[in-house]
């Protein structure tokens, strides 16, 4: 037999596998994960029966244009139907943005660090990743982002809060730097935590949106709405990008399933955005605790904290798992825990407070 494998394509080469978070190890120590940016509480009964009802037809295809989600989506944001476009979670539209509209000598700027998925899928497109700095506070630097825009621009990622750091960028500065992106260059504002924000002054990309057609919103079911196992996401864009976005799609890519929780979830929203409320609390409190314990920290407005540790983040991920959480390490960098269970909270920064006086 030949040893010759099938010709890949190779703009594979070297791509990284995306790394998840991992799960508490089964009958160890570990008790809770906080390494994934995941909703700690579980589904509410309304969005389980919606489920349930959902599951018992999965022998048929699912309803291709989501329209009833589609339905409730333009209600909720005052937009057209046609400037909506569902995907399998918003790392799927994402993806579906870049295979729309980026390829081989094409640039995709985005900051880093920023999502790990962002190097992935840019790569897999064959396109060039552009990625600048964060400045010294851990925040986008959006003026040498638009300095880095060449004629090879296709699409900006502004990750808004950024993961892993928790920052965001405010209304004057995005403003400022929308005003310097070409019109035909798409910037997508990566809004996966929206719900999490508390700043004033941090906008709502859809006020940019409206009157920027190269404006693109992503944002996602997993997280506020706790519907990360299903898989939905979705874009509000103009009409010419959400139209390539219902061409890229994956068909039939987000289950029945998933369009009734998340149409479920939209109508137990105030019992949802209570939870956001909640974590939001614990975020604070988890921010208030570790200044007090001399760490600098980045202020979130999502549901993680970012500790720049460098070359210490192994063995602080390490020390975390032995005493019961496991969090989300970037080696020589630092790491991302989640804001999770008020009880997995006081674990972080039980751990924290005994880490910090070693040397
Ligand atoms: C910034 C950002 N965007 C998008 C996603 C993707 O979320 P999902 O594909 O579950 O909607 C994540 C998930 O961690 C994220 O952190």
């Amino acid at each position: 037999m030949s040893e010759t494998s099938p010709k890949l394509r190779a703009e594979l080469e070297g791509i990284p596998t995306y790394k998840p978070g991992r799960p508490a190890a089964a009958g160890g120590p570990v008790a809770y994960k906080l390494s994934s940016n995941e909703n700690p509480y579980p589904p509410l009964p309304g969005v389980m029966e919606a489920v349930a009802s959902a599951a018992s037809s999965f022998n048929r295809y699912p309803d291709m244009a989501c329209t009833s989600l589609m339905e409730e989506l333009a209600e909720r944001f005052a937009v057209p139907v046609s400037h909506l476009a569902t995907g399998t979670g918003s790392v799927g539209v994402a993806q579906q943005l870049l295979q729309a509209t980026s390829g081989p000598g094409d640039e995709v700027i985005y900051a880093w660090r920023s999502f790990e998925a962002y190097p992935i899928i840019t790569r897999i497109s064959g396109a060039t990743a552009v990625q600048v700095p964060l400045t010294p506070g851990d925040v986008h630097d959006l003026d040498a982002m638009a300095e880095a825009i060449t004629e090879r621009t296709r699409l900006i990622f502004v990750c808004n809060p950024n993961n892993p750091t928790g920052t965001a960028v405010r209304r004057a500065e995005l403003t400022r730097f929308l005003d310097r992106v070409p019109r035909d260059v798409l910037v997508v504002i990566d809004e996966a935590y929206r719900e999490f924000i508390r700043d004033p002054e941090v906008p709502d990309g859809v006020e940019f949106y409206r009157d920027r057609p190269n404006v693109c919103v992503l944002r996602t079911f997993s997280k506020a709405y706790g519907l990360a196992g299903l898989r939905i996401g979705f874009a509000i864009a103009h009409e010419p990008v959400a139209a390539a976005l219902r061409k890229t799609a994956v068909p039939f890519g987000v289950s029945q399933v998933a369009q009734d929780a998340a149409i479920a979830s939209l109508r137990a929203e105030d019992e949802l955005i209570g939870r956001v409320g909640s974590l939001v609390c614990e975020r604070n409190r988890v921010m208030e605790a570790l200044r007090a314990q001399g760490w600098e920290v980045p202020e979130s407005q999502a549901n993680f904290v970012w500790l720049r540790l460098g070359e210490r983040t192994t063995a602080f991920a390490q020390a975390c798992e032995q005493a019961g959480v496991v969090v989300r390490p970037f080696p020589g960098e630092g790491v991302r825990v989640t804001v999770g269970e008020a009880e997995a909270n006081d674990i972080f920064l039980k751990v924290t407070g005994a880490f910090h006086r070693e040397p």
